[in-house]
């Protein structure tokens, strides 16, 4: 790389779940204003094939103008590697404004970057809060949150978290651009049937995600958890796409032989999608993923979250999420708990519509041409 490219709005991506957040954004502020030049920087948080090339593929985004590669580490390596990487493209490039999605640590590491050298920050996702500090990404997004001139929310809590930490100022009530990419991609994902290389029927299996470090990281909740999921199988069979993390922790824990039955089908992390024809016709989703709480509500299956907190509030009081707590015990209850949600319409969420991206991409062209923000739609 060498010289400015004229991104004058620059998005920084990392992490599996940022990409589907981004994309809309990044093509409806292509498409609107093409003079506005766009930047995409790919921190390398996540790097396997399966973690991340394939949603660029999958979700039309373009290769990154600039891969940072900061790879695995602990919080304050990876955040640390991203900052200075990030700061380096900044300086060079000098966007006027950096979106960052969610709340990963590349999303603090650019936001954080970007304040500290004078440029503006979108932060993409704003206001979410599960007020359970021991979650990493709790920190991020509150951070990020108090670093941003521009707030864009996906729900009326999102703001009003936003207004109780006194944040009123650049809040823009977008709605839910990882729904737009859902939306666009649903039938196509259907079409592809990806439930059959598993020898599963739609509406006859589960879908399973487990990758919260509450979780994953404590040997007796993920030995408890594996053994429910084992039992949980003899009802119905169990698609289990393992995310990395989790891959290390049931080795560690000596679990990998407990987890692999007959009816838990294990795969690796799948592409964007099979993961959501998969999500779209399973009988029931038991995860610990923010995303796909969001998901599961848009496309009416249920879901049973293994967390003590969400800070997708709107997923349980609208949509088809259950807490369950962080406690692996309960998937026990899901055969009888599921009879009550059966016939469960796809939710109808304010403003998680397929166009917020559209949203998003005007608040931004507004900010950019100095109009006053506030909380709109
Ligand atoms: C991160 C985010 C989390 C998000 C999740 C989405 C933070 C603090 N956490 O958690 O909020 O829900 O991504 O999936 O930002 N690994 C690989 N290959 C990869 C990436 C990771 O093998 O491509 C392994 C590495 O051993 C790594 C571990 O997975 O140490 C965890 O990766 P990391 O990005 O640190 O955290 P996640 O658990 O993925
Ligand atoms: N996802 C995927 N393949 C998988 C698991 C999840 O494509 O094997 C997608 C899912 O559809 C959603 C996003 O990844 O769009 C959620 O990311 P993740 O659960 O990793 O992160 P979180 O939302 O918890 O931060």
């Amino acid at each position: 790389m060498s010289g400015p490219i004229g991104g004058s709005v620059c998005f920084v991506v990392g992490a599996r779940p940022n990409f589907m957040k981004a994309a809309p954004v990044l093509r409806a502020v292509r498409a609107k204003a093409p003079g506005t030049g766009t930047l995409l920087v790919h921190t390398g948080q996540h790097y396997d094939p399966e973690m991340s090339d394939v949603f660029l593929d999958q979700l039309a985004l373009p290769a990154p103008d600039v891969f940072l590669g900061v790879g695995s580490g602990t919080h304050a390596e990876q955040t640390a590697r991203a900052l200075v990487g990030i700061e380096a493209v900044l300086v060079e490039q000098q966007p006027a404004l950096v979106v960052v999605p969610g709340d990963v640590n590349s999303t603090l590491a650019g936001a954080l970057a970007a304040v500290k050298l004078g440029i503006q920050v979108a932060h993409l996702e704003a206001g979410l809060r599960s007020f359970d500090p021991s979650m990493p990404e709790e920190h991020n997004r509150r951070l990020t949150d108090h670093l941003s001139s521009l707030l864009l929310a996906h729900s009326q809590s999102a703001v009003d978290n936003l207004a109780a930490e006194g944040i009123e100022d650049g809040v823009r009530l977008v709605g839910n651009t990882m729904i737009d990419s859902l939306l666009d991609h649903v039938d196509a994902a259907r079409a592809a049937r990806p439930w059959e290389p598993y020898g599963v029927e739609p509406g006859g299996y589960g879908l399973v995600t487990l990758h919260r470090p509450a979780l994953v990281d404590d040997p007796e909740l993920l030995r408890a958890a594996v053994e429910a999921l084992v039992d949980l199988a003899a009802s119905f069979p169990l698609v289990f796409p393992v995310h990395p993390r989790t891959v290390e922790r049931l080795a560690a824990a000596g679990l990998e032989e407990t987890v692999a039955r007959a009816n838990v089908l294990l795969t690796k992390p799948l592409g964007y999608l099979d993961f959501l024809g998969l999500e779209a016709e399973a009988r029931l989703v038991l995860t610990d993923s923010g995303g796909v709480q969001e998901e599961t509500s848009a496309l009416g299956v249920p879901c049973f979250t293994l967390r003590d907190s969400t800070e997708r509030p709107v997923t349980v009081e609208l949509g088809t999420n259950t807490l369950l707590g962080l406690e692996p015990e309960r998937i026990g209850e899901i055969p009888a708990l599921l009879g009550r949600e059966r016939g469960r319409a796809a939710s109808q969420i304010p403003l998680w519509d397929g166009n917020a991206g559209e949203r998003a991409a005007d608040a931004i062209a507004q900010f950019l041409a100095g109009a006053p923000v506030g909380v709109a739609t």
